[in-house]
C-alpha cells in the first residue's frame, strides 16, 4: 500500500516543471524537494538511510557530492523511481562508464560477495520480495504473541532478509501495517558471549543514550528495558483530536541466534536472555522480537523451555529462492549498476547453483 502511494506520488511529479526536458534540477535541490514533499526531516532521512544527518545535510547544500549509494537509497525511501540516481549519473559520466568515480572512489559493485546484505544495501536486494512481504505479514501477526523464529540453513539468506528486507520495510512509511512503525527503534544484535549485556549496549547505541540499566536488572524486570526505550524514543505526534499517539514498539532483531549455544557458555545467562526476549514480546504494547537461527541449531533451541512454544506458532521458514528469483538476484543489480552481463552467464550461474534456467523467465 505504501508502495502504491509512492508510485502515485511519483506519477504526479511528472507533471511538474522540474521534471520537463528543459530544466534539469540539481541533485541537492531535487533531494531537498522530494524529502520535504514526503514530510521527512533530515533526521528522519538519516535514520532510514543510516547516513548521518550532517553528511546528508552537506549533500543537500551541495558541499559534498552524492554517491551512487546515497542516490539509490534516497530513491528507494522517497519513492523517486530512479530520478536521483539519474541525476548522479548525469553528473558523473566516468562512474556510469564503470571507470573510477569523479570523487576518486571505485564504482559501486552490484554484488555483495560473501557478506550479508545490510540495511544500506536495500536498493540492491532482489529476489526476496515475496519472502520480505511474507515475513512482514508474519511479524505483524505475531506482535504481542512472543518471538518469531526465522529458520533456514546456513547461507540461505536469513541475515540479508532481516537487514535488507524487513528493516527497510519497517522504516518505510506504510511498509509495516501498524501506525507509526517507521519511527520504531530497530536494534539488531547477535547474542555474543554475554547476550543481555550486548542487547543493552546495542540498544543504547541505537537510542544514542545510556539506558542506566544493568543486565541483572533487565533479567529481573524485563519491562524496565521497554520503559527505558520508550522514554528515549520519539513517538508519533498525537492525532489532531488529541488522541493518544500509537505506541512505540521497539524492534529487536537477534540474528545468528546460534551464538547463544556457540559463544554463550553460561546456561543461566542463556536462559535469562530467552526469558527476557519472551517477556518483552508478549502482552500489550510489547517489543517486536525476531530471531534468526541456523536450521542445524533448532534442536538446541528446543532445549530451552521458554523457546519451545515458538516452534508451534512462531516459526518462519525461509525457503530457497525460485529460479526466477535467483535470476532476478543476478540480473537486477547489474541493470541498476548499468553493467551488461555476458550472454550465457546467467544460465551458467544457475547451472552452478544446481538449477536449470526456466524458459520465459528472462
Ligand atoms: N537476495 C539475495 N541476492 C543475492 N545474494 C544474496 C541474497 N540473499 C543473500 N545473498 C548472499 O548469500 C550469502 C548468504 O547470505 P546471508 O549471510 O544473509 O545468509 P544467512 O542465512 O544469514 O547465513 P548464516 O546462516 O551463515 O548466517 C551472502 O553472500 C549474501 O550476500
Ligand atoms: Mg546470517
Amino acid at each position: 500500500m505504501g508502495d502504491q502511494q509512492y508510485q502515485h506520488a511519483a506519477a504526479d511529479r511528472s507533471d511538474q516543471p522540474e521534471s520537463t526536458a528543459h530544466i534539469t534540477p540539481s541533485f541537492p535541490a531535487q533531494l531537498r524537494r522530494l524529502r520535504r514533499e514526503r514530510g521527512l526531516s533530515l533526521a528522519d532521512l538519516a535514520r532510514r538511510t543510516h547516513y548521518s544527518k550532517g553528511y546528508l545535510s552537506k549533500i543537500e547544500t551541495g558541499v559534498k557530492r552524492a554517491t551512487v549509494d546515497v542516490a539509490r537509497q534516497c530513491d528507494h525511501i522517497l519513492g523517486a523511481e530512479g530520478e536521483l540516481l539519474k541525476l548522479v549519473r548525469e553528473a558523473a559520466p566516468a562512474e556510469r562508464a564503470g571507470g573510477p568515480a569523479a570523487d576518486g572512489t571505485a564504482p559501486a559493485c552490484p554484488y555483495r560477495g560473501l557478506a550479508a546484505f545490510t540495511p544500506r544495501d536495500a536498493a540492491w536486494f532482489f529476489g526476496r520480495e515475496r519472502a520480505t512481504a511474507a515475513l512482514v505479514e508474519r511479524v505483524f501477526q505475531r506482535v504481542g504473541g512472543g518471538p518469531l523464529l526465522l529458520v533456514a540453513p546456513s547461507g540461505a539468506g536469513k541475515s540479508s532478509l532481516l537487514n535488507a528486507g524487513l528493516v527497510p520495510a519497517l522504516r518505510r512509511p506504510g511498509g509495516f501495517p501498524m501506525p507509526g512503525a517507521e519511527r520504531w527503534p530497530v536494534v539488531a544484535v547477535t547474542p555474543t558471549a554475554h547476550p543481555l549485556d550486548e542487547l543493552l549496549e546495542r540498544t543504547a547505541k541505537v537510542l544514542g543514550s545510556d539506558l542506566e540499566l544493568t543486565a541483572r536488572q533487565v533479567a529481573e524486570r524485563p519491562e524496565a528495558l521497554l520503559e527505558a526505550v520508550r522514554a528515549r524514543s520519539e513517538g508519533a505526534p498525537p492525532g489532531p483530536d488529541g488522541r493518544r499517539p500509537p505506541p512505540v514498539l521497539p524492534v529487536l532483531l537477534v540474528d545468528q541466534f546460534e551464538e547463544l549455544f556457540t559463544l554463550c557458555s553460561d546456561e543461566s545467562e542463556r536462559r535469562a536472555f530467552v526469558r527476557v526476549l519472551r517477556s518483552l514480546s508478549t502482552g500489550p504494547d510489547p517489543a517486536v522480537v525476531v530471531l534468526g537461527v541456523r536450521a542445524d541449531f533448532t534442536g538446541r533451541c528446543l532445549e530451552l523451555p521458554e523457546l519451545a512454544p515458538v516452534f508451534t506458532d512462531g516459526l518462519f521458514v525461509l525457503l530457497p529462492m525460485s529460479v526466477a528469483e535467483l535470476r532476478e538476484s543476478i540480473t537486477r543489480p547489474a541493470e541498476l549498476a548499468g553493467v551488461t552481463l555476458e550472454p550465457g552467464l546467467v544460465p551458467l550461474l544457475l547451472r552452478d547453483a544446481g538449477l536449470r534456467d526456466e524458459p520465459g523467465t528472462a
